[in-house]
């Protein structure tokens, strides 16, 4: 019922004519037909990459935007000029951003009420630290800032966030979280969601884990009920990618 999206976060990683070669390299080994497939690399990549993609159903998304249409924020994006651009997703909240970039729990809504505004996927973060998850606080962290990024969001608009739970203590360290830990907690965001909407919206809402996944884990993750995609980091910049993304469920 739910297509499974699976979002590739290129990070600060690869120029424009990396990008190009990157992207030139994976999209013919792409599997579109079962999955969305989702590529989000540097803002200064996203021409290139939209120029290869063209013909292909691999959609771009972008790693951050701001929440105020234009003004003077120097360093910063709006939504309506990725819209421009030809992107179609946002990452929001990324937990890089909300440790190194002062994102708040209150940018990420405001952020994800403009991205809905202006017709964009908004892919939403959410997660744990380690010292939170050995202080058994994952629960009560995650579902306040499920509720929070919600906030001001109608029923009708919240099916079209998608979700991506990825506890920090597993991005980039190569400690995935085990399948049945990623499922618990994407268990507790979808009650959340249903929680704060209905079983309706909670049921359409797609939710991914994120976390050191490769082609060797996607399977198992994949076959949780709760989990519908992933968002990768270090394995989406490798041939990697496109074998992963074609998982056997
Ligand atoms: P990773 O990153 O796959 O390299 O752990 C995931 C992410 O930060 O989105």
């Amino acid at each position: 019922m739910r297509k499974p999206i699976i979002a590739g976060n290129w990070k600060m990683n690869k120029t424009a004519a990396e990008a190009r070669t990157l992207i030139q390299m994976l999209k013919n080994k792409i599997d579109t037909d079962k999955v969305e497939v989702v590529v989000c690399p540097t803002f200064t990549s996203i021409g290139a990459v939209i120029e290869e993609i063209e013909g292909t159903k691999i959609g771009v998304g972008a790693q951050n935007m701001h929440f105020e249409n234009s003004g003077a924020f120097t360093g910063e994006i709006s939504a309506d000029m990725l819209v421009e651009a030809g992107v179609k997703y946002v990452i929001i909240g990324h937990s890089e951003r909300r440790q190194y970039f002062n994102e708040t729990d209150e940018t990420v809504n405001k952020k994800l009420v403009k991205a809905i505004e202006k017709k964009l996927v908004p892919i939403v973060c959410v997660g744990e630290s380690l010292e939170q998850r050995e202080a058994g606080q994952e629960k009560t962290i995650v579902t306040n800032q499920v509720k929070a990024a919600f906030k001001d969001v109608s029923g009708s608009d919240a099916p079209k966030v998608v979700v991506a739970y990825e506890p920090i203590w597993a991005i980039g360290t190569g400690k995935t979280a085990s399948s049945e830990q990623a499922e618990e907690v994407c268990g507790w965001i979808r009650n959340t969601i249903e929680e704060m909407y209905d079983n309706k919206v909670s049921q359409a809402v797609r939710i991914q884990y994120g976390g050191s996944v490769n082609a060797n884990n996607v399977n198992e993750l994949m076959g949780m009920e709760n989990i519908d995609g992933a968002l990768v980091g270090g394995a989406s910049l490798k041939e990697d990618f496109a074998s992963l993304v074609n998982y056997e469920a």
